[in-house]
């Protein structure tokens, strides 16, 4: 964040808070500069912002003064009055923009992200973008950026598409908006894994769908229990690849299956290919939509797990016949987001720094999943390497919401198993341990702090 916005933000925090009270005087701009160590004219910027907001009244000589209640928009009133939003994803995520713990999901190595890197190419493609005449932007994307995609997934995910058929988004589940938006499928049923990634359940449900959980076995999606609970299901969304979260691969019979089912019923699947080929342990086997001659998949990928979320770009592959159907929702409703960036991310591909990266990658969460197999032998039962975390079952009687709760006191943040299941009754308890950020020097401490939370009885119990 630029500074003036910073001090900005800051000063608006205080006087919003009450900390500063009406009437109180803030620093001239030469004091508060040298105390910040930053130049005057950040600082005048930053009381001019709080002057526009009416937080602030600038009396010349009289320096600058917090201005009273009365003189503030009414939205700010609103925040006076403390009035509490409750955060999106309660139950799920323990909140944002926080610093990652051990064990935690969602979040790349952070020690690991090429950062300096990053911003070189980020700056350069910002300069580009601003020095480039401005004509509207293709609402599909930077057409350099899916070139590059479509090249990028004929190598590692054996799919072969045109850039076309590429839409960029915000990440998977702006992929899953925009694939609803253009299939309508609203009121129909839609298969979901079980256990299975509980946002998209909901982001079908939310989007008018009606989901039927289906099990999920050592080989991936029971696609005859699809067909026996429903046959005429609109969809099938499904993670063949590492399944979310067991990390099973869906076996070729079964992908055979589920793409005839698809084919006979005129289904339609979607593949949320959200690791790529980002698999620790073989070799990633090819996407579903590889060679795919059914026209009936839409494969959604991500760069989220495989450079990081921050970047909030991701993108559709429509299966041919629907690439202009697709094109055009894009452009009414879903344009494609963070052209910079898309810039930056198209750079990255083309010197070879992608593959480069998630070589790396692969190898340094393979070094830590072992580090902590290793250490979890005695004490705690894995169950499966699955993905990108380690899967323990807990001893009976023992409730991985409340082992989950408590984990986040003690700066450890393991994934309760259940939460992924739609049946609760059919939810086994276990614990998801991500090991991107599983760092040599705290392994141990999370292990001991991990098994003292199992093997304690729980506070309810106490
Ligand atoms: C199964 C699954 N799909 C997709 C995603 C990524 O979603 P997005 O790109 O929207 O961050 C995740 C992230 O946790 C996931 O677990």
């Amino acid at each position: 964040m630029p500074i003036a916005v910073q001090i900005t933000a800051m000063l608006r925090t205080a006087i919003v808070d009450g900390r500063l009270e009406p009437g109180a005087r803030l620093p001239s701009w030469l004091d508060m500069a040298a105390r910040l160590g930053v130049a005057r004219g950040t600082v005048k910027a930053a009381y001019e912002t709080l002057a526009d907001e009416l937080l602030v009244v600038s009396a010349g000589a009289a320096g600058t003064r917090v201005a009273a209640p009365r003189a503030r928009p009414a939205m700010q009133k609103e925040i006076d009055q403390k009035i509490e939003i409750a955060p999106p994803l309660r139950g799920i995520e323990r909140g944002f923009g926080l610093r990652p713990l051990p064990f935690q999901m969602g979040v790349p190595a952070q020690d690991a992200f090429p950062a300096k890197l990053w911003a070189r190419l980020r700056t350069r493609a910002a300069r580009d973008d601003a020095m480039a005449p401005v004509g509207p932007p293709d609402p599909r994307g930077r057409p350099e950026l899916r070139a590059q995609i479509a090249a990028q997934l004929a190598i590692t995910r054996g799919i072969h598409c045109l850039p076309d058929q590429i839409i960029l988004t915000s990440g998977y589940r702006n992929g899953l908006c925009l694939t609803m938006l253009a299939l309508h499928l609203r009121g129909r049923q839609a298969w979901v894994e079980d256990p299975g990634y509980p946002i998209a359940r909901t982001g079908l449900e939310m989007g008018g769908m009606t989901v039927v959980p289906v099990p999920v076995d050592a080989k991936g999606l029971r696609v005859d229990e699809g067909m026996r609970l429903a046959p005429n299901a609109a969809l099938a969304l499904v993670t063949p690849g590492q399944q979310a979260p067991t990390g099973v691969t869906l076996a070729p019979e079964r992908r055979a299956a589920l793409i005839a089912w698809a084919m006979r019923e005129d289904g339609w699947i979607i593949e949320d290919d959200y690791l790529s080929e980002l698999q620790l342990s073989g070799r990633a086997s090819p996407a579903l939509a590889a060679d795919d001659t059914s026209g009936r998949i839409i494969h959604i990928g991500t760069f989220s797990k495989t450079i990081s979320p921050a970047l909030g770009l991701g993108f559709v592959v429509a299966p041919l016949a629907l690439a202009e159907r697709f094109a055009e929702v894009a452009a009414h409703l879903n344009p494609s987001p963070n052209v910079t960036t898309q810039l930056a991310l198209a750079d990255f591909i083309a010197d070879g720094h992608f593959l480069r990266h998630l070589r790396h990658m692969k190898a340094l969460y393979r070094e830590r999943r072992d580090a902590l197999h290793a250490r979890l032998g005695s004490g705690i039962a894995v169950d499966s390497f699955a993905g990108l975390a380690v899967l323990t079952h807990l001893p009976k009687g023992v409730d991985d919401m409340e082992v989950a709760r408590r984990a986040i006191d003690r700066g450890i943040a393991p994934t309760p198993l259940s939460i992924w299941y739609s049946d609760k009754d059919q939810a086994q308890s276990g614990l998801l341990l991500c090991v991107t950020n599983l760092r040599k020097g705290s392994v141990e401490r999370a292990c001991e702090t991990l098994q003292a939370l199992i093997d304690q009885p729980s506070a309810q119990a106490i």
